[in-house]
């Protein structure tokens, strides 16, 4: 069974619109980053465990449902993942927030991993992992593979947009955790480049070309 969601939203979609224009510049291009993170997060947090206890309202008492167990753990992949975060954190504010730096190299297209921080009990956490971009799939599979090692059992891959090949790389490699996706796009130029994709998202996020 596929675990694969493609949000395929109007609302989302939209989004990535603005965010594809070469003519949305850094500030706007954040923000916008920043909100399909959170309207994303809806879809990816829609299976948090809950348990029902006991209040009172003001005009009875009620046994009603409360987030429970330990808080999940959002991990993004620097850089661009980053521009992701806050967004997530936005409906979710009591998450742990780790880091993974990961960076493609230009000529292969495999990643480089250049730094590591988790929070405490990462194997007891859903570990949800936000990068705007899945291209060939490198850096996704390798982020998810160093999760798995962390003895991590419950694993979500977000991304704005995909490209088949890396999301059917990914899929075959992890065929246990849930990925979910703003939308998918054609392909990958001879560059590893998402056509028609956005550009480099981590350069349109920080304003660094
Ligand atoms: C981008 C993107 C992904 C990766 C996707 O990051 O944010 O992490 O490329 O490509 P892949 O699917 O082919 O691995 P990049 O390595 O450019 O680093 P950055 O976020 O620091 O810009
Ligand atoms: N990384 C990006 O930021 N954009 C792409 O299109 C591919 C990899």
């Amino acid at each position: 069974m596929s675990r694969t969601t493609i949000l395929d939203h109007p609302l989302i979609n939209h989004k990535i619109s603005l965010l594809r224009s070469e003519q949305t510049g850094t500030r706007d291009f954040r923000l916008i980053v920043e909100e399909i993170g959170m309207l994303m997060a809806y879809e990816v947090f829609r299976d948090l465990p809950t348990e029902n206890v006991s209040i009172k309202t003001p005009v009875g008492e009620a046994n009603v449902p409360m987030l429970c167990g330990r808080k999940p753990a959002v991990v993004p992949i620097l850089r661009a993942g980053l521009g992701m975060v806050n967004g997530l954190l936005a409906v979710m504010p009591s998450a742990k927030v780790g880091h993974i730096g990961l960076a493609r190299d230009e000529v292969t297209h495999k990643p480089r991993e250049y730094y590591v921080n988790l929070p405490q009990h990462i194997d007891e956490r859903t570990v949800i992992l936000p990068d705007p971009m899945l291209a060939t799939g490198g850096s996704a599979v390798h982020a998810v593979d160093f999760i798995k090692k962390q003895g991590c059992k419950k694993i979500k891959f977000m991304c704005i947009i995909a490209a088949p090949e890396g999301l059917r790389t990914l899929e075959n490699a992890h065929p246990d955790i849930d990925i979910y996706v703003g939308t998918l796009d054609e392909g990958l130029n001879e560059n590893a480049y998402i056509v028609p994709g956005l550009g480099d998202a981590g350069d349109r996020i920080f304003g660094t070309k």
